[in-house]
């Protein structure tokens, strides 16, 4: 039987997950909703769904097995919690909100009605980085640097903070999410952020444009992660591990281990998004729940860190995890 899927929030992301779900088999995309009626209507035409004049309308409606939450980080309203309870399988996109609170309370809701959930952290599906944790596993991990540069995305809610939650929470959040998977948990985060050219494009922009936030994570690794969205000309991510006796990067979709005895590089295989969205359809149909490898917990726990170095930022001080 075909998994009904139903998505809230049909923008640029949306449309990725349901092209990709294109591919996956033993799926049926049924139902949209969108607050722009017209963009909801579209994309309801293209893919042969029903458009919903609410979510509410979407959940209620019977033709929905698991939803896709694709609306912008501000306007996540814990709509997962709401599904979970009609028995609703959930995958919600990265970052899963803005407000902590609100983000444990639909962490608990999923978690007692015992739904599969799953979040967007795709890099986690890269068969590199299946590679990765195992070859870290017996590590011991000194020090972990990261990286995401790029230009500024097209969307207004991007360049304000209250919105989006700036790059860490919006972006490199993939790359501290790997961090997190890799290498364990986060004890303490300092960050500073800077406006250096924001402002030229969008004068009300709150959001910063360079960023960076050091870190000690639980193992006593000590680390840093710098974000920019003012490299228009480059687009890279990275995350380096290095321990005294390895050294272990994953630069895009390329891993690299060198120790004494190799030196290798290794391009991913993996279509990432493709991976995480049959997975997800995958547990779903088999109740097999570790077929995700990120589940709304795990997102969480990844927003709690990006959160905490935005309070680092505010307030000029370390912040405990
Ligand atoms: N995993 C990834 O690699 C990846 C990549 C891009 C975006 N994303 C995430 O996907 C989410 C959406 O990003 P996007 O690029 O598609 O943004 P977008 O601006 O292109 O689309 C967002 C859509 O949500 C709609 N919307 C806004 N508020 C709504 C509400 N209250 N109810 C229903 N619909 C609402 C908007 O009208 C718009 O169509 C973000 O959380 C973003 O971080 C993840």
């Amino acid at each position: 039987m075909a998994v009904r899927v139903g998505f809230i929030g049909v923008g640029g992301m949306a449309e990725h997950h349901m092209k990709t779900l294109q591919k996956v088999e033993h799926v049926q995309i049924t139902s949209v909703y969108d607050i722009n009626q017209a963009r909801a209507a579209e994309v309801a035409k293209q893919f042969g769904a029903v458009s919903y004049a609410g979510a509410e309308e979407l959940l209620q409606s019977g033709q929905v097995d698991a939803l896709f939450v694709c609306t912008p980080p501000f306007a996540r309203t814990g709509i997962e919690a709401e599904a979970a309870r009609l028995g609703i399988h959930v995958l919600s996109e990265k970052p899963v909100g803005l407000d902590m609170e609100q983000v444990r309370e639909t962490e608990r809701a999923l978690a007692d009605s015992g739904v599969i959930h799953s979040s967007g952290y795709c890099l986690r599906y890269m068969d590199i980085v299946a590679k990765a944790k195992a070859y870290l596993a017996d590590k011991d991990i000194a020090m972990v640097m990261a990286y995401r540069f790029g230009g500024m995305p097209a969307p207004r809610w991007w360049r304000m903070l209250e919105q989006s939650g700036g790059q860490l929470v919006e972006q490199s959040t993939h790359q501290l999410d790997l961090i997190r998977y890799l290498a364990g948990e986060f004890q303490e985060v300092q960050a500073i952020h800077a406006q250096r050219h924001v402002l030229e494009i969008d004068p009300e922009a709150t959001a910063y444009d360079v960023g960076t936030v050091s870190f000690v994570l639980k193992s006593g690794a000590v680390g840093n992660i710098t974000s920019t969205s003012l490299a228009k000309y480059v687009g890279r991510g990275a995350v380096e591990f290095y321990g005294h006796n390895f050294f272990l990067s994953i630069e895009g979709t390329t891993l690299r281990i060198k120790d004494d005895h190799q030196d290798t590089t290794e391009k991913s295989a993996t279509e990432y998004y493709l991976e995480q969205d049959k997975a997800f359809i995958e547990a779903i149909r088999t109740g097999r729940r570790e077929l995700v490898l990120g589940d709304y917990s795990e997102a969480a726990a990844t927003l709690e860190v990006t959160l905490a170095a935005n309070e680092s930022a505010a307030a000029g001080t370390r912040v405990q995890i």
